[in-house]
């Protein structure tokens, strides 16, 4: 079984220990269920050289957290850290399941972190990640790691500008 925090670091971010436990035991549970390799396992999207769905997650951590530094110094406006990494980690987890249905990776993820006894705010940034995410108001949190991760997938597939440079 994969080591969560060898290969998601940013996990130890999280102060709670409850949670830091629930989200190790959820990531696990998933690998296990899936019989996929998390070390391995590609984003999709025909993106293959930039990074695996992991690498995804991880830097989504480092954009939100870098979005709630600024907008906590800024804005006064305060982040729930721990909901906001648990979150991105958790986000598109559900994938290894199969990409067929764009709307089952939220609510099939956000089921296996209400399985885990996450709180109620990380399930809810789960299921409302993506598009369909619209159709509810999102929190704070939330609204972080839906923009971060379009963000994220738009950099990497070069959908919306004109030159693409992925380093090695
Ligand atoms: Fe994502």
């Amino acid at each position: 079984m994969t080591n969560v925090v060898e290969l998601i670091p940013e996990v130890n971010l999280i102060e709670d220990k409850e949670i830091r436990d629930n989200l190790i035991s959820a990531v696990n549970a998933i690998e296990k269920e899936s019989g996929v390799d998390l070390t391995q396992f590609p984003l999709g999207h025909g993106i293959t050289e930039a990074g695996s769905l992991m690498s995804h997650s991880r830097a989504l951590v480092k954009m939100a957290l870098a979005v709630a530094d600024v907008i906590e110094e800024i804005n006064n406006i305060k982040v729930n850290r721990d909901y906001l990494i648990a979150g991105c980690i958790l986000h598109d987890i559900a994938i290894v399941y199969g990409r067929e249905n764009e709307i089952k990776h939220s609510f099939t993820g956000a089921f296996l972190a209400r399985d885990h006894n996450l709180p109620e705010e990380v399930v809810k940034i789960v299921a409302t990640h993506a598009k369909e995410g619209e159709l509810v108001k999102r929190s704070l949190e939330a609204t972080i790691v839906y923009h971060v991760d379009f963000m994220h997938l738009e950099i990497l597939t070069g959908e919306h500008y004109t030159q693409v440079i992925v380093r090695p």
